[in-house]
């Protein structure tokens, strides 16, 4: 009897950061005109400063979300390429990103996780009821479920916090054949340890980012370029 083996697609697990965005006209962390060079990491994006002063983060987040809604802002070409790749790949591809804007599911990405939350959403601290938000956010906001003022919070994953859908990501790291980072500095964990979990699973690792990076030795392969010319040309190879 014969018997037919097709051979599996590797499946994909891609992990984007602020980098993928720059080109869309959203500000990076960590460069030299970047969120982190004009505002307190403490003060704006930790429980404790949140507790300190709400009103100082509802302004800074309110200030990102009102800029996903200029027309200006739109997904660019390495965006487009990574849902052209998930439409078209014969495997599984699972896109996590550190990102809170909503450019890769404005492109059409579907498996898509946001680890650090979303700019589009609050939840109540005191249920963990999330929603959708599209507008300002203020310490008189009162919440649908408790009722009260001041217990709603941008879904944001603030340093000291975990971030969300670790089990799913780990269990697609390790059973992934192929990682790809994309546009992240490598300097915030877990993310920056995705590419070690990635390797000890077997996967060839892979990274796509503007400037080499302090992880860039531990991948297979490092391409410096923009996210805008390298993503596309890499995900043609990827299909072809
Ligand atoms: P960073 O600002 O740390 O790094 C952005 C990376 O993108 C840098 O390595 C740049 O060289 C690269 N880059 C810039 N422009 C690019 C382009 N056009 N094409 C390709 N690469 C480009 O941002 P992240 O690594 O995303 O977390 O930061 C990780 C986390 O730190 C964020 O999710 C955020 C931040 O604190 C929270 O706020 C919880």
């Amino acid at each position: 009897m014969l018997v037919m083996t097709s051979i599996k697609a590797p499946s994909i697990v891609i992990l984007t950061g602020a980098g993928i965005s720059a080109e869309s006209g959203i500000q990076t962390f960590r460069a030299s005109d970047g969120l982190w060079h004009n505002h307190r990491i403490e003060e704006v994006a930790t429980p404790e400063g949140f507790a300190q002063n709400p009103s100082l983060v509802h302004e800074f987040y309110n200030a990102r979300r009102k800029q996903l809604h200029d027309p200006a802002i739109q997904p660019n070409a390495a965006h487009l390429a990574l849902a052209r790749l998930e439409r078209n790949y014969p495997g599984k591809v699972l896109l996590v990103t550190q990102n809170v804007d909503n450019l890769h599911e404005r492109a059409g990405s579907k498996q898509l996780i946001h680890m650090h939350g979303e700019l589009n959403k609050i939840h109540c601290q005191q249920t963990g009821q999330v929603y959708n938000w599209d507008r300002d956010l203020s310490t008189t906001s009162t919440c649908q479920c408790c009722h009260q003022a001041g217990n709603l919070r941008p879904h944001i994953v603030w340093f000291g916090e975990m971030p969300l859908q670790m089990e799913e990501i780990y269990r697609a790291l390790m059973a992934c054949g192929l990682f790809i980072s994309i546009g992240t500095s490598g300097q915030v964990y877990p993310a920056a340890g995705f590419v070690q979990i990635a390797q000890q699973a077997g996967a060839r690792t892979v990274e796509l980012n503007l400037d080499p990076t302090s992880n860039s030795a531990m991948f297979d392969e490092s391409l410096n370029g923009t996210a805008s010319q390298l993503v596309p040309s890499y995900v043609d190879q990827l299909l072809s």
